[in-house]
């Protein structure tokens, strides 16, 4: 199963994302995630992205597109995946359908969390996040055991630079201007599937489940 996730920078994508890949075994692959262990990594990717994304702007589509293709061709992704965070312009979602019909595949389902706006910067301000295992956190609503450390990894948490107030509302400017065009995308190609992404984490992936089961 090839799984999408659309939806703005803290809708709940790569919550949903982890629990969606643990229940159906299959690799959650989240580009933000790629960027930010080569930031951590001080790689020259991690360089060239940190540009981008510490202003809110989107990593440019040469270098996003490349990497995640890599990605998708490695072994553990025969049997599906679930995409997170890409892909986020028309040109990153035509070249992913290119490569896919060249294998005579195609994506199954495309899911848009959804939250409006209000919403997400008071999210932002209180997410927590381990850049070593990918978890994520929040001080209310999903706090981790113990303050600050990581339940999965034991690592410190942190809260993401791009999570400033001011750099979530040019992200979700962005996320407008040049993402949300693929819910009309995949709705041409009949496969968006819309989920409230307001209520409990829990009950968002109810309704997920009840998609993809
Ligand atoms: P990326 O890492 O993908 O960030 P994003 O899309 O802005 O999304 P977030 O990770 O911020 O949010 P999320 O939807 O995953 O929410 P989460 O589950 O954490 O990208 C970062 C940057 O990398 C981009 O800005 C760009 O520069 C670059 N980039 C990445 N991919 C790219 C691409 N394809 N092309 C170009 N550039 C790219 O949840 C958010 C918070 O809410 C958490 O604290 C969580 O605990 C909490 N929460 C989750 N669900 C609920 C719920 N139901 N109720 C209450 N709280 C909840
Ligand atoms: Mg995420
Ligand atoms: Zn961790």
């Amino acid at each position: 199963m090839k799984i999408i996730m659309l939806g703005a920078p803290g809708a709940g994508k790569g919550t949903q994302a982890k629990m969606i890949a643990e229940k159906f075994a299959i690799p959650h692959i989240s580009t933000g995630d790629i960027f930010r262990a080569n930031i951590k990594n001080n790689t020259p990717l991690g360089q060239e992205a940190k540009k981008y994304m510490d202003e809110g702007k989107l990593v440019p589509d040469e270098l996003t597109v490349k990497i995640l293709l890599d990605r998708v061709a490695q072994d553990d992704c025969k049997n599906g995946y679930v995409l997170d965070g890409f892909p986020r312009t028309i040109p990153q979602a035509e070249v992913l359908d290119q490569e896919l019909t060249k294998l005579n595949d195609q994506i199954d389902y495309a899911i848009d969390v959804d939250v409006p706006d209000e919403n997400i910067v008071k999210r932002m301000s209180g997410r927590r996040a381990c850049l070593t295992c990918g978890a994520t956190y929040h001080i209310e609503h999903i706090p981790p055991k113990q303050e600050g450390i990581c339940d999965k990894c034991g690592s410190e948490l942190v809260q993401r630079d791009d999570d400033k107030e001011e750099t979530v509302l040019n992200r979700l400017k962005v996320y407008h201007d040049q993402t949300q065009p693929l819910i009309d995308y995949y709705t041409k190609k009949n496969i968006l599937k819309t989920v409230d992404g307001t209520v409990d984490m829990k009950d968002v992936f109810a309704a997920i489940t009840a998609i993809l089961e």
